[in-house]
């Protein structure tokens, strides 16, 4: 007999054939998913029914991941192992997603990094090509490809993962921040640009969140990175998709433009304390 699976966290419109199976359901393809933000992400909407598209250059990663959540959830998962800096392997990897899905919900924009903490004068070039590579033109790549097919669909939503970093300069952050910023811009630009197709377009920025960011950003130094969360309950991974997860189901004429989230004892990306500095209650 043909099963129907409706899952009610979805209110889906269109139709995905899988086998014999008729599964009604949404599908958002996550960059960055074989770690932090972007895994999370993906565990969330999977949770939610929604078919995954896993995005990162770890192969054995996405794989685990998409072995867990069909497991889990019983949804379906797809995975595309690119680099996002390299153009014609994100046109290829787009290519093929387009060839398994006719219809994208959202895009979540999370894969980047930074690479080094420098002053201007003896940051390493290196690293500055890195996050240029990554944060922005992997993004514009990923967008470019993407973009179209919701523009046609006159529907979709875009989430971009900006920073505090993007909002704020903070010291030895230069390129990695001007990367944020130019996200900033960019989400601005989007949401400009894909406003007569109700395309929804949303940034969410982060602040120090505990994840493998510092671990990429010290090069695999695993006691500095750990020593950028000592003393900080810092923001982990699920507290941000579960902020995308509100985010994707707003009512449809309601769009979160701009996020900014830190945890409790982060102001902005240059202002923090330890939670020993916290004010004591006084009884
Ligand atoms: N954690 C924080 O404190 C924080 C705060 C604000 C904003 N953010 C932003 O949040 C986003 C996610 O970071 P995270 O904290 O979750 O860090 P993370 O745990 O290191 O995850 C980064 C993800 O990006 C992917 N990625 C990096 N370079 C890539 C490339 N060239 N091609 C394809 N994928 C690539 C990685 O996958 P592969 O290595 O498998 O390719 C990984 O899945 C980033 O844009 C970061 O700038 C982080």
């Amino acid at each position: 007999m043909r099963s129907f699976s409706f899952s009610p966290a979805t209110s889906s419109k269109h139709i995905i054939f899988t086998g014999n199976l008729v599964n009604m359901s949404k599908t958002i393809l996550i960059t960055g998913a074989t770690s932090g933000f972007g895994k999370a992400i993906a565990e969330k909407f999977a949770q939610g029914g929604y078919t995954v598209c896993i995005c990162g250059r770890r192969q054995e990663r996405l794989d685990a991941l998409k072995a867990s959540l069909e497991q889990e959830y019983g949804v379906k998962v797809i995975t595309l192992a690119f680099d996002i800096r390299d153009r014609k392997q994100v046109e290829d990897a787009m290519n093929s997603l387009k060839e398994q899905v006719t219809y994208l919900d959202i895009l979540v924009n999370n894969a980047g990094l930074a690479s080094g903490l420098a002053t201007i004068d003896e940051g390493n070039i290196d690293d500055w090509e890195i996050m240029i590579d990554t944060n922005l033109k992997g993004l514009l790549y990923m967008t470019r490809q993407i973009a179209p097919m919701m523009r046609s669909q006159a529907k979709g939503h875009i989430f971009n993962i900006g920073s505090t970093a993007g909002k704020l300069v903070y010291k030895n952050g230069n390129v990695y921040c001007a990367t944020k910023f130019a996200v900033d811009a960019l989400n601005q630009a989007m949401r400009i640009d894909l406003l007569p197709y109700g395309i929804k377009v949303t940034e969410i920025n982060p602040g120090m969140a505990e994840t493998e960011f510092s671990l990429v950003r010290f090069k695999g130094d695993e006691e500095r990175a750990k020593n950028t969360y000592a003393g900080i309950n810092a923001l982990q991974a699920n507290d941000i998709a579960d902020i995308a997860w509100f985010c994707a189901n707003l009512p449809a004429h309601v769009c979160i433009n701009d996020l900014t989230v830190t945890c409790l004892t982060q102001a902005t990306s240059v202002y923090a304390i330890k939670e020993a500095e916290r004010v004591k209650p006084v009884n």
